[in-house]
């Protein structure tokens, strides 16, 4: 890849992975992904944020030999995760004068995820600093974005803001910097939904901390480079807050159509109620595309026949993800079919321990509904309503 400016002595030194397609098993790529890496290079020494995934190591080695990096001092780790700490051990060969900055607990996970000399590493605290001579960095350990060592890292003189996972976006784009277009808004947000959802609560601590320091560029560890900041902010205000809107998501399965003649008449029910409904078959949908929506959804509705006494497979998948990403969703509904009998909607529900969502009256029906049981989806909407109403969202 080629290497860039963003500021007078700041480059872009990370790798375009164009045509990754999965990222941990857990969401789909539409878009490829990058691994940022940046060198800080100030009057009297040079510093590196980030390495990149170990697979593209020789890559980013081309990228500082085409910099002139020919002298490391620190390698600021803010995140001990292996896309940002594969090349590390190569490094740390190049540079064998080069120290390791990170946490106490950055410190312990990277000595197990890529095992790296723990003599190697510098280990900071809150707002601890390292003069470069006319750049400092300065450093704030944000845990729990997403893992419990990351940091980010603040370089004063010129208000940039190394932020690690925090505010990337799978996204493979040649633009150094954010466009703030929809094609980098969906890839943002599928990456806050998987990644950053569960921890919204410190997500929303952390923004006002960004915030107080007033950051003119801030630059995530995947995806484009925000020099429009607020735009991202303001993202990550409304996905992390804990006002959902008025939207319904239906994740379904049906084998033999009973369930989804159900979610079709839940469908038009919502939608004549003026509540927009996302129903999704999931046969072909996109775990990533449900997780966005759990974003924002102030009802979760599963959709799902009974299959060997319990829930389809699939729907299991769906609700077992729900209770990772703990939404903020407060509705939460079971519908679907069943021959002769199981514990399907009692095992829904106890997979997802931790959602706070009240449980609505289910509508499970034996068989194929015919129109008398369009009585009870038809109420299940109804109640759907009334909760929107309650929460003014209708
Ligand atoms: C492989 C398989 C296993 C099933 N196991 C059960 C079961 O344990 N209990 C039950 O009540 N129905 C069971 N059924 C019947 C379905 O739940 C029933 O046909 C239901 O109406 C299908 O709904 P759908 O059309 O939405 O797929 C099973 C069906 C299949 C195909």
């Amino acid at each position: 890849m080629v290497v860039r400016e963003i500021l007078p002595g700041i480059e872009a030194v990370g790798v375009i992975d164009w045509h990754r397609v999965a990222f941990d098993d857990l969401m789909d790529l539409p878009d490829g992904t990058t691994y940022n890496a940046y060198v800080v290079r100030g009057s009297e020494k040079t510093a590196l944020i980030d390495t990149v995934e170990a697979e593209f190591d020789e890559e980013y080695v081309t990228n500082l030999i085409r910099a002139k990096v020919d002298a490391v001092d620190y390698i600021v780790a803010n995140h001990a995760e292996q896309d940002h700490s594969g090349s590390l051990p190569l490094l740390l060969e190049l540079f064998p004068m080069a120290k390791v900055v990170t946490t106490e607990k950055g410190k312990e996970l990277l000595c197990s995820m890529v095992l790296i000399d723990e003599e190697r590493i510098l280990v900071v605290e809150d707002r601890d600093s390292i003069s470069l001579g006319d750049k400092t960095l300065v450093f704030y350990p944000m845990p729990w974005v997403h893992w419990p060592e990351t940091m980010v890292t603040w370089v004063p003189e010129d208000r940039i803001l190394f932020s690690c996972d925090l505010f990337g976006a799978h996204l493979a784009a040649s633009p150094l910097f954010s466009d703030n277009s929809c094609r980098l808004h969906e890839a943002a947000m599928r990456y806050y939904a998987i990644i950053m959802q569960p921890f919204r609560s410190k997500i929303r601590e952390y923004i006002d901390a960004v915030e107080s320091l007033s950051p003119a560029i801030i630059a995530p560890s995947h995806g484009p480079v925000h020099n429009n900041p607020s735009w991202i902010l303001s993202l990550y205000r409304d996905w992390s807050s804990e006002e959902g809107k008025n939207l319904v998501v239906i994740p379904f399965v049906s084998m033999h159509a009973s369930t989804r003649w159900m979610v079709e008449r839940l469908v038009d029910a919502l939608m004549q109620r003026g509540i927009e409904v996302r129903p999704y078959d999931l046969g072909t949908a996109s775990p990533g595309t449900i997780a966005m929506d759990l974003i924002d959804a102030t009802t979760i509705v599963i959709g799902s026949p009974t299959v060997h006494f319990g829930p389809h497979p699939k729907a299991a998948h769906i609700a077992f993800l729900a209770n990772i990403l703990k939404p903020k969703a407060r509705y939460l509904g079971v519908i679907g079919s069943f021959g002769w009998g199981g514990k399907t909607v009692q095992s829904l529900g106890d997979m997802m321990p931790k959602l706070t969502a009240e449980m609505l009256e289910p509508v499970y029906i034996k068989g194929k509904p015919g129109e008398q049981e369009l009585v009870a989806v038809i109420n299940l909407a109804d109640e759907i309503y009334k909760h929107h109403q309650d929460n003014h969202l209708v």
